[in-house]
């Protein structure tokens, strides 16, 4: 087995890698050299990728499992496929999530519940199956997929908001529990990332637009973007890094919201 590259000799699981963030991390970090489980609801996407990926190099680097990560023993399943597929697991991934619009009132519970299930809970399930496996390891790290909006909060995103910001605390909390067995946990905190989640509002010219104006860079992420973070963070190069929660966003949630001073004066 060949231990080139940044994640050489490692085995990693993504949840919700068949597609935009968590698809562009099975692809980098299997260019680094690992090797990766694939899960994921979208069975068509994920085998093509797992496909892609054992035909680029040449192996099997690949594998796709069907998970729901709603369901405790899916998550159970998926990640021990780690283990029976390439005898170990190093890196765990908790990238699955879904987006929700709606304020307190707006939102029904049921909705309210499958978001928390989706982009909570799943989170804990993950942590939960994995940390037993990273241990037999001899230790290794967990990225978890937050948002910036687990940082500061969007207008009409009651349940998506409160799920993102609990993964942040909870990243910490596993952070602080697990240090000591050499197991590191960070998340990874996007900004607006141009991927199947949000190709549906890529159309709507004003809301681009007021997006680029407030972002400094002026342009929306690419999934490739992410995983360059989450492949920093799953490698030993963060060796000394738990409990972070990591935000790549083009600046957007550096400002603290004050005009720009300087151009509004300039311009008088
Ligand atoms: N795209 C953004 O702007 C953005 C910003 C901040 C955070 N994020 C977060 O990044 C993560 C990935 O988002 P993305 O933009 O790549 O989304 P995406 O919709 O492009 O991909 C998400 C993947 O997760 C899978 N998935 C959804 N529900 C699942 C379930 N119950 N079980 C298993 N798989 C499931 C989907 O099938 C899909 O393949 C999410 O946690 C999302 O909240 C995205």
């Amino acid at each position: 087995m060949s231990e080139a590259g940044r994640l050489g000799g490692k085995v990693a699981v993504i949840t919700g890698g068949a597609l935009g963030i968590g698809a562009a991390m099975a692809r980098l970090f299997a260019q680094e050299g690992a090797r990766v489980v694939i899960g994921d609801l979208r069975e068509e996407e994920g085998q093509a990728l797992a496909a892609e990926l054992n035909a680029a190099a040449g192996r099997r680097v690949a594998v796709f499992v069907r998970a729901d990560v709603t369901v405790p023993g899916d998550v159970e399943a998926l990640v021990a496929q780690a283990g029976n597929a390439f005898g170990r697991l190093d890196v765990m991934c908790n990238n699955a999530g879904i987006g929700s619009m709606g304020d307190s009132v707006a939102l029904d519970i049921e909705q309210w519940r499958h978001v928390i299930d989706v982009d909570l809970n799943s989170v804990f399930y993950g942590c939960k199956a994995a940390i037993p496996a990273l241990r037999r390891a001899g230790g290794g790290a967990i990225v978890n997929t937050a948002s910036i909006s687990g940082i500061g909060a969007d207008h009409g995103f009651a349940a998506y908001n409160a799920a993102k910001a609990a993964v942040i605390n909870y990243t910490r909390t596993v952070a602080l529990d697990h240090a000591h067995e050499n197991i590191r946990c960070n998340a990874l905190c996007p900004g607006w990332i141009a991927t199947p989640l949000t190709s549906g509002i890529m159309g709507i010219e004003p809301l681009v637009k007021a997006w680029c104006d407030a972002i400094p860079m002026r342009r929306p992420g690419r999934p490739e973007e992410m995983a360059q973070v989450a492949l920093f963070l799953a490698s030993d190069e963060a060796s000394y890094m738990t409990g972070s929660a990591v935000v790549a966003d083009g600046g957007l949630i550096a400002s603290n919201g004050q005009p720009n001073i300087p151009v509004i004066l300039s311009g008088m």
